[in-house]
């Protein structure tokens, strides 16, 4: 239902007025070619393009982007495309997620300082959707997420191959001396086979999938593969519902409520998604005023079993995933377990998306009945050695390890870490717990992807290929292994982690949600008063605001002036 008239739309603030300011608005309209006929009486849709050389996820983008644009002009819209920071997760050092948030407050204000009023957010790629959606609801204009959709499977010698996950199996492989060098690159050349996300279910198909659960995408967007035909349909309807949203004035605070973001942790447990889940959700919904916590995770992760049977939990590929029903299909198979009464960006409800969607294939989405595992894919511990939570994937974690006590082999940061794992010296077995200290959100900076520590080589060689790992870095929704993750609070302030020493014995217990040092409290106060903070790297530039106001990963590590509930005010226009 119209709800807006054109005189209402915040981009006649810019164009309509009989003034100096839109004479000389509509005049640089007519300098790019765009006259009366153009621009009168239609609505401005901005869109936010995340493409850029660097970003190997969305080099479909510009595709896209045109196709959206024809979306737009054919519901009686005009398009203005806005490039943005593209965050390629390979290729962005030292991590894409030091710039979450600065790519949440670059999109803020590029909806804030245009005169625009919808918006189509382009993103995909890990930090992408995350800071897409923290900008939105900051802003709050009508908005619609369109995901970059997964890439086709990899395939190397018969054999499907998972982005990254298959990676690190090879190349744990090849650092054991069981694949030479050309194995190694014929594995890499089937790796990545069009453009598109990580077709496991990592960070990126984790976040896309969120962001439709929480009613941000069309029905169906978020596992549709990115080269397939339908995905480019799916740009374009993105532009013509933009347009009615925002004569309807439907907005992302309307949309993403506190029952949608539980409504996206069932669907994130059910899915076996990434840990780097948990963080970006907390993030997401503080720009609302919504508080989550970890204890309301692992409480939804208990009562909700995984279902999707896609790598690094279960063995197939989100192609096939989409093949198999997709995102509804799966979201169907959790029914009730599911507030369904939540609207999304068609002003339906998630019912409604959901309810006709048949399950093809059976076996890549179970059902409740036989699920891939009992339990949600991500289990949260806490202990002395975590007061404020920490995070697991069960799923991914070898069954052995579940409940485990062994020696702490402790790194005091990453430098230290590369210099010795591999020493022959190094006095580690397949028992130990290795401990990576001052990784961060401030301790790194920037909470890189190091969560998977590499196995020392001379345990490789002996065939091991998991061991317990505890660090207050990320870990990559593709990787694998018994990693304890986002240890709060972290090192770098302080927290019981930076106390660990070598040969200090560490207890890892999923089941009773624990992680503890068996050191005495008397011991831990001795190591405090000797423990002294490590230098911040940055004295100038974005590393240095970071450093000042970034919170910790039971937090969201979002800025501390952005995780609050207000919206973003309108700009003084003269
Ligand atoms: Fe872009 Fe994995 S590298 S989604």
């Amino acid at each position: 239902m119209r709800k807006k008239k054109m005189k209402d739309l915040r981009s006649q603030r810019w164009y309509e007025p009989n003034n100096m300011r839109g004479v000389s608005s509509r005049a640089r309209s007519r300098q790019m070619g765009f006259g009366p006929e153009d621009i009168n009486n239609k609505p401005r849709i901005g869109i936010i393009n995340t493409w850029s050389d660097m970003n190997t996820c969305h080099s479909h983008f510009r595709d896209r982007a045109e196709e959206i644009k024809r979306g737009v002009y054919q519901s009686g819209g005009f398009p203005i495309e806005l490039p943005a920071m593209s965050l390629g997760e390979i290729l962005v050092k030292p991590s894409t997620m030091l710039y979450r948030n600065f790519l949440a407050m670059e999109a803020e204000e590029l909806m804030r300082c245009h005169p625009i009023d919808g918006v189509v957010l382009m993103g995909g790629c890990d930090k992408t959707t995350p800071a897409l959606l923290m900008a939105a609801l900051s802003m709050n204009i009508p908005a619609i997420y369109m995901p970059a959709g997964p890439m086709l499977r990899g395939y190397y010698a018969g054999e499907t191959l998972g982005s990254g996950t298959d990676v690190l199996r090879y190349w744990a492989d090849h650092r054991a001396g069981l694949i030479d060098d050309e194995k190694l690159e014929n594995v890499v050349g089937g790796m990545s086979r069009s453009a598109g996300t990580c077709m496991v279910m990592g960070t990126a198909a984790t976040m896309m999938a969120i962001s439709e659960t929480l009613g941000m995408t069309l029905p169906g967007a978020s596992s549709i593969p990115a080269v397939d035909s339908a995905h480019a349909l799916m740009a374009s309807a993105c532009g013509r519902r933009i347009v009615d949203m925002v004569w309807e004035d439907l907005k992302p605070r309307d949309i993403m409520t506190e029952a949608a973001f539980d409504n996206a942790t069932i669907v994130d447990m059910a899915m076996g998604g990434s840990t780097n889940a948990m963080i970006h959700l907390i993030a997401i919904a503080g720009r609302a005023g919504i508080k989550l916590d970890l204890e309301r995770f692992d409480n939804i992760s208990k009562k909700t079993p995984v279902l999707a049977n896609i790598k690094p939990s279960g063995k197939f590929l989100m192609e096939d995933f989409y093949y198999a029903g997709g995102i509804r299909g799966l979201m169907n198979h959790l029914g009730d377990k599911l507030d369904l009464s939540q609207i999304n960006v068609t002003g339906g409800t998630l019912g409604d998306a959901v309810k006709d969607q048949p399950v093809y294939l059976e076996d890549v989405i179970r059902t409740l009945d036989n699920p891939l595992y009992p339990e949600g894919g991500t289990a949260i511990l806490w202990g002395n050695l975590s007061p404020n939570g920490c995070v697991i994937k069960q799923t991914a974690a070898d069954p052995k390890f579940h409940q485990h006590k062994g020696r702490a082999v402790v790194f005091r940061d990453y430098a230290d870490l590369h210099l010795r794992i591999d020493n022959p010296n190094l006095d580690v077995d397949e028992n130990s717990v290795l401990v990576l200290q001052n990784a961060g959100p401030i301790g790194a900076p920037g909470m890189p992807e190091w969560g998977m520590l590499p196995i020392p080589k001379k345990l490789l060689e002996k065939g091991v290929r998991d061991m317990v790992r505890i660090s207050d870095c990320r870990m990559s929704g593709t990787a694998y292994g018994t990693c304890v993750l986002h240890v709060a609070p972290e090192a770098a302030v302080g927290g019981p982690l930076a106390l660990v020493q070598n040969g200090d014995m560490i207890e890892l217990d999923i089941p009773a949600r624990r992680i503890h040092l068996e050191v005495s409290d008397d011991e831990l106060e001795k190591r405090r008063a000797l423990w002294k903070p490590p230098i911040y790297p940055a004295t100038r530039g974005y590393t240095a605001l970071y450093g000042k106001h970034v919170t910790q990963a039971n937090e969201g590590a979002d800025f501390d002036f952005l995780h609050a509930g207000d919206e973003t005010p309108e700009p003084l226009i003269f």
